[in-house]
């Protein structure tokens, strides 16, 4: 057996054994701790973490780690004492198993050209009931019915007791999730469900000014969040900026009208990598938009960051070329590498 150290990014110490041929991830989950995972593949990076001392082999032999050296617990087998530093705090790990849920399709809405809202609801649950339990941020993992497949979604609403899940989904061309959305999926339909998972969620005990960064489909659970700061009045700056590659995907933002007459300490750069002639707004990434923040009066503000892995890199790449420590900076990526 070998000793594995994880370390969480809050400085927890969780001591565990694995079996040569057994990942972190399963010794983990052996041992009572349900670390954030969905593929188990190594195709996700849901689970990637940074292996610090120690040997491992990769399941299956194949997979390299990502260029920022993180490594899929799920296929990382332990072959020495190994210390692993995991990139969420301690409250990022469960203790029990996530569980899976039954929900009847409510809803299927265009937002915009390529977007669809998807509301669901909770069936009545003996162990669970009826309410929709979540943390802002978080996200459910959804099979497509009568499939092995299943797609990462955040949930872009409150939680509530009457059950209501709100997603909005980016339709991916070709993709397995965003074809049975739009060609197959009816209201009635049921789906199954595993969550809430995630470790993406506000510290409401920071002190600082948020920045909120979101590009693409990673707009969807800075949405929840939003709504959260507006149900609670917030009054802490926090700056949006969301990230769009054209102006018609800037419909997904509409709701963000209303949060801003309801946080008046809300500011919106939505950043438009490729304009028509005549936009107004800002030309240039979220990345970019971000640099000309913080390049201003911006404080010494937490990020929250969720997008795609070009996206993360810009992003952090900034920040880090302007001195916000890595502890400051919050993310979810949401696509596999
Ligand atoms: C934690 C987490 C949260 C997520 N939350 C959301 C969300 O709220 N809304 C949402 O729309 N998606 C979200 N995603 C992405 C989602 O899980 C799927 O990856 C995405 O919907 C594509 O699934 P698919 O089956 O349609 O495409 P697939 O069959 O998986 O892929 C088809 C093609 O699309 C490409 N592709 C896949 N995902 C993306 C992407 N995001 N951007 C660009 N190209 C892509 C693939 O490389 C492939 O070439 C999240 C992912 C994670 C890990
Ligand atoms: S669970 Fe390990 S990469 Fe997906």
């Amino acid at each position: 057996m070998s000793e594995i150290t994880l370390i969480t990014r809050d400085g927890a110490k969780l001591g565990l054994a694995a079996a040569p041929t057994e990942t972190v991830l399963e010794a983990a989950e052996a041992a009572g701790l349900f670390l954030p995972a969905m593929c188990h593949e190594g195709s996700c990076g849901l689970c990637a973490a940074q292996v610090t001392q120690g040997d491992y082999a990769l399941r299956g032999g194949a997979r390299e780690a990502a260029p920022d050296g993180a490594i899929p617990l799920c296929l990382c087998m332990p072959q020495s004492a190994l210390t692993v530093e995991l990139p969420y705090p301690q409250s990022g790990i469960s203790h029990h198993s996530v569980p899976t849920r039954m929900a009847e399709i409510s809803g299927i809405s265009q937002a915009g050209s390529g977007a669809v809202i998807l509301t669901l609801a909770l069936r009545p649950d003996p162990e669970f009931g009826t309410a929709a339990d979540f943390t802002p941020g978080q996200y459910m993992e959804v099979s497509i019915p009568g499939t092995e497949i299943k797609r990462a979604y955040s949930l872009t609403n409150l939680p509530n007791w009457d059950g209501t899940l709100e997603f909005l989904i980016r339709l991916q061309p070709g993709g397995a999730f965003s074809t049975w959305l739009a060609q197959t999926a009816r209201p009635g339909d049921m789906l199954s469900l595993r969550g809430p998972v995630g470790r993406f969620v506000l510290d409401e005990t920071s002190p600082r000014p948020r920045v909120l960064v979101g590009g693409g489909c990673g707009f969807a659970p800075l949405l929840s969040m939003l709504r959260h700061l507006a149900d609670f009045q917030d009054m802490q700056p926090t700056h949006l900026i969301f990230g769009a590659n054209t102006e018609a995907e800037l419909a997904v933002a509409a709701p963000l009208e209303d949060l801003a007459a309801q946080l008046p300490n809300l500011t919106v750069c939505c950043a438009v990598w490729h304009p028509e002639a005549g936009w107004e707004g800002f030309s240039g990434t979220a990345a970019d938009a971000l640099a000309q923040y913080l390049d201003g009066d911006a404080g010494q503000p937490d990020i929250y960051l969720c997008g795609p892995p070009r996206l993360m890199e810009a992003v952090m790449r900034v920040a880090n070329e302007r001195g916000v420590p890595a502890a400051r900076i919050y993310s979810e990526q949401v696509q596999a590498r």
